[in-house]
């Protein structure tokens, strides 16, 4: 009995290639050479050895010199289930010879490259993902080998209509077919008597077989001022610009829109046109922009709108609280003596406010003032950012020089908060002093 101890190569199964295979001693199986099958052999040279372990001893013998004669020398001892791994070929073709070399590489089994032999038809993309392999099909094909063209089939006709196919035809994938309602009748839901419709990937069309209507619109159906368009059974206008009502005949009044918001008052003009008269500090045609300098509104420190409990501070010298910080009015708050920096003046404005700027003034009673300061704003009091430059630093603001002339500040650009608090960098005198007020537009 001859038992050498051969490699096996086991290319393909009846049905597609397989992955790796590795053989070992268990892997006994048995062999029918596939002569019909040779023409399709990948080159022995695309054959990559992997390792592995050595066949079974007293396997299956030698093959014949130009493979596809068939098993010879079959020893007839597999000792495992040949039922396993049914009707697995043998290629060997020109191999016979690159076995033999083989042989003595008796520790090693062989791997195929799944897609060597190109399994992808129709310009199909193989790729192998190590057990297997997928194609990756070009947009016209689909199967597991690109194999099958995409198509849709043809629909019937509309009523009182033609298509430009025969129903029931196979079109190919991106091709158009085009309906056509006979004379008098039109696409319904659309303003042409014609709807074109594309053979999708899906085999789906892009639009449905339409609906012919017998068209019932006229020149003067939308009063020159729109688009009349035929639904079952009735005809809607699809106006212009400008223009509404059943029948297009109404002119539509541009404020209803609101332009303007509540920056500005609208005022119509001719047909769609419109004139925003913008409040104080907004401009634009829409008040979009606003211009802070022009924005003179106080948030109420002055005038008492903003309540005495509303107004806080981080440190006070007693009979100078921070509700005392009003624009104009007489005293002023004062910090504690020898303030620290960032001692800070608060005022919370109860709810969401688009602010612009900020105007200071040191103690009514002379000799206090502060000389430069930041802005922190937000929704809650233990989250509050600092205004900051365009470097993204904090901006310091330069306030009073002396101790009663208004300093005013615009912000770099509006902010919106409910809370805004000034922090004191620098001053004069012993206190650091302040009367407030905050303006929006
Ligand atoms: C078979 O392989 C041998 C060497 O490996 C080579 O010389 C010969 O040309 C091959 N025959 C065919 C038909 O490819
Ligand atoms: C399949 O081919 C398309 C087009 O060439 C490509 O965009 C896509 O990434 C490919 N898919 C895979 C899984 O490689
Ligand atoms: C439109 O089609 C319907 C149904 O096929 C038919 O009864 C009707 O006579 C047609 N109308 C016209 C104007 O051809
Ligand atoms: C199909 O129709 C679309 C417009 O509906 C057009 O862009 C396209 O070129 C047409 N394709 C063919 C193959 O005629
Ligand atoms: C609307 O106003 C613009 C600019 O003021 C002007 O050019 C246009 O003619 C006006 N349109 C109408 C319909 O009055």
């Amino acid at each position: 009995m001859i038992s050498p101890r051969i490699l096996w190569i086991l290319l393909m199964t009846y049905f597609s290639w397989k992955g790796v295979m590795t053989l070992d001693r268990e892997a006994c199986m048995p062999i029918r050479l596939s002569p019909s099958r040779q023409d399709s052999l990948p080159d022995v040279e695309t054959l990559r050895i992997q390792r592995g372990l050595p066949g079974k001893d007293g396997g299956i013998g030698p093959v014949g010199p130009q493979g596809a004669q068939g098993p010879r020398g079959l020893p007839g001892t597999c000792a495992c289930d040949p039922s396993e791994i049914a009707q697995i070929h043998v290629f060997l073709g020109n191999v016979t010879a690159k076995l033999e070399s083989l042989i003595a590489l008796h520790h090693y089994a062989l791997k195929v490259d799944q897609c060597d032999h190109m399994p992808c038809k129709n310009g199909g993309t193989c790729i192998n993902d190590g057990n297997s392999y997928i194609c990756n099909c070009t947009d016209e094909y689909e199967g597991h080998d690109c194999s099958i063209r995409i198509q849709c089939v043809v629909p019937s006709a509309p009523n009182n209509g033609t298509i430009s196919r025969e129903s029931g035809q196979l079109v190919l994938y991106k091709e158009n077919i085009t309906y056509r309602c006979n004379d008098r009748h039109v696409v319904a839901y659309e303003v042409n008597n014609f709807l074109v419709a594309t053979c999708q990937k899906t085999k789906q069309w892009t639009k449905d077989t339409p609906v012919c209507v017998v068209d019932d619109c006229n020149p003067d159906s939308c009063s020159g001022r729109g688009t009349c368009i035929n639904q079952i059974g009735r005809t809607i206008c699809e106006c212009d610009e400008g223009y509404g009502g059943s029948d297009c005949s109404v002119q539509n009044n541009p404020c209803d829109l609101s332009p303007c918001g509540q920056k500005g008052v609208c005022v119509r003009e001719e047909a769609m046109n419109y004139t925003c008269r913008c409040r104080a500090g907004y401009h634009g045609k829409n008040c979009e922009t606003i211009i802070a300098s022009d924005c003179v509104r106080a948030v109420g420190m002055e005038d008492g709108r903003v309540g005495n409990n509303d107004i806080t501070a981080s440190r006070s010298l007693g009979g100078h609280p921070p509700y005392k910080a009003r624009l104009r009015q007489t005293g002023g708050w004062l910090s504690q003596r020898r303030p620290r920096r960032d001692d800070w003046l608060q005022v919370d404005l109860k709810t969401s406010t688009t602010v612009v700027a900020v105007a200071t003034q040191g103690y009514s009673g002379g000799s206090y003032w502060t000389i430069s300061y930041k802005i922190a704003h937000g929704f809650t009091e233990n989250d509050l950012q600092i205004i900051q430059n365009n470097e993204g630093q904090d901006l310091i603001f330069q306030g009073n020089r002396d101790y009663n002339s208004v300093v005013r500040n615009n912000f770099p650009a509006p902010v919106t908060a409910r809370y805004f608090r000034l922090l004191v960098q620098t001053w004069n005198g012993i206190f650091a002093a302040l009367r407030v007020e905050y303006y929006i537009c």
